[in-house]
């Protein structure tokens, strides 16, 4: 008998087109019983020039990361803990992780007291392009339909990847992490969830919200936006840097949101469409505290060993945004789209 058919909202999302031969190999592999991968697979990643950019090596580490959260429509679960998966995992990972620690740079040693001092002045010294004041200000509706297209990939999970962190903490931070937790979950009630509350603004643009279905869409640096917070959640030796990404998330949310809300407003859509942004000014007000005193200072006072890997994670998040945003300004001043072509896209499928 058929399985019943799962609501398309929610996943598992549908595979997406290959970009590359070991993402071809990858994708051959998952449409049949979980097995051995061809001995090797995804040794050249090493060797790659640009891993945040290199779309056969984001695509297979997003192939691999979403086995974790809802998985493939048509693969089997199993290949989640699947040995050879996990291998050629590993050998996306080591250029990927690499690349982001040459891109966050050298970071100042800090004592856990001055920790949350030091995520503040990350964050003031960031000068990232001004991705949020062109929506306020230039962009048409096109142009915010593609924003909206490529955050969704991280907005229909919001929250998700570091949700990965609770059992991993204890004490100051995890109670921390839980209030912050709360709110992006809505509190338990679906109608304020935000990945809900981006749905509804994914709806008034007309834009498809199945899970997933975007991804044929969205080019490397954008994978790569969602790929560190996989890696970072997934691996608990890096579970500061997972809680330095949050933080720096929180630190620079406000603003940004009211001049998407703002943007929004300017091109005539209505409060539905945004509420999401809305919300996050007032709720990031406040986050961004708990994230660097109580979150990340509790997890210091904890660990104070952790104080670097904290400062890396956020350093590492607001480089990857900035990458992104400059693909984006970039492809628009050229006049183009920030997206890859339906062309591509189709073909891939
Ligand atoms: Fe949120
Ligand atoms: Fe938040």
């Amino acid at each position: 008998m058929p399985a019943a058919p799962t609501d398309r909202r929610y996943g598992p999302a549908p595979l997406p087109g290959p970009r590359g031969p070991v993402s071809a190999a990858l994708l051959d592999a998952l449409r049949a019983a979980p097995g051995d991968l061809p001995a090797g697979l995804g040794v050249e990643f090493g060797a790659v020039a640009e891993p945040l950019v290199d779309e056969d090596l984001q695509l297979t580490l997003f192939l691999c990361y979403e086995l974790h959260y809802r998985g493939w429509r048509g693969v089997a679960d199993d290949w989640e803990w699947e040995p050879s998966l996990l291998a050629l995992r590993a050998r996306a990972e080591r250029p990927f992780e690499a690349a982001l620690r040459r891109l966050a740079g050298p970071l100042p040693a800090v004592l856990p007291a001055a920790l949350p001092g030091a995520l503040t002045d990350l964050v003031a010294a960031d000068d990232g392009p001004p991705l949020a004041a062109t929506l306020q200000r230039r962009a048409d509706l096109d142009q915010f339909r593609e924003f909206v297209t490529h955050r969704s990939i991280y907005h229909l999970r919001e929250a998700d990847p570091h949700s990965w962190a609770l059992p991993r903490l204890g004490g100051a931070a995890k109670a921390a992490l839980v209030e912050i937790q709360m709110d992006e979950y809505g509190n338990g009630r679906l109608d304020r969830m935000h990945a809900e509350l981006f749905r509804a603004t994914m709806e008034r643009l007309d834009l498809d919200t199945g899970y997933g279905v975007h991804l044929d869409r969205v080019p490397a640096v954008t994978l790569a936006t969602n790929n560190l917070m996989s890696l970072f959640g997934l691996h608990r030796r890096l579970r500061g840097a997972l809680l330095g990404h949050l933080a720096a998330y929180e630190m620079t949310s406000s603003l940004p949101n009211r001049r998407y809300g703002n943007g929004l407003r300017r091109l005539g859509v209505d409060a539905v469409a945004t509420r999401f942004y809305d919300e996050h000014v007032e709720a990031d007000a406040v986050h961004e505290q708990i994230a660097a005193y109580d979150l990340c200072g509790g997890l210091v006072r904890a660990e104070p060993a952790l104080a670097a890997d904290v400062l890396f994670g956020a350093a590492a998040a607001l480089a990857v945004d900035r990458l992104f945003a400059d693909h984006v300004l970039s492809a628009w001043s050229a006049g183009g789209s920030s997206l890859r072509s339906s062309d591509r896209a189709l073909a891939a499928a």
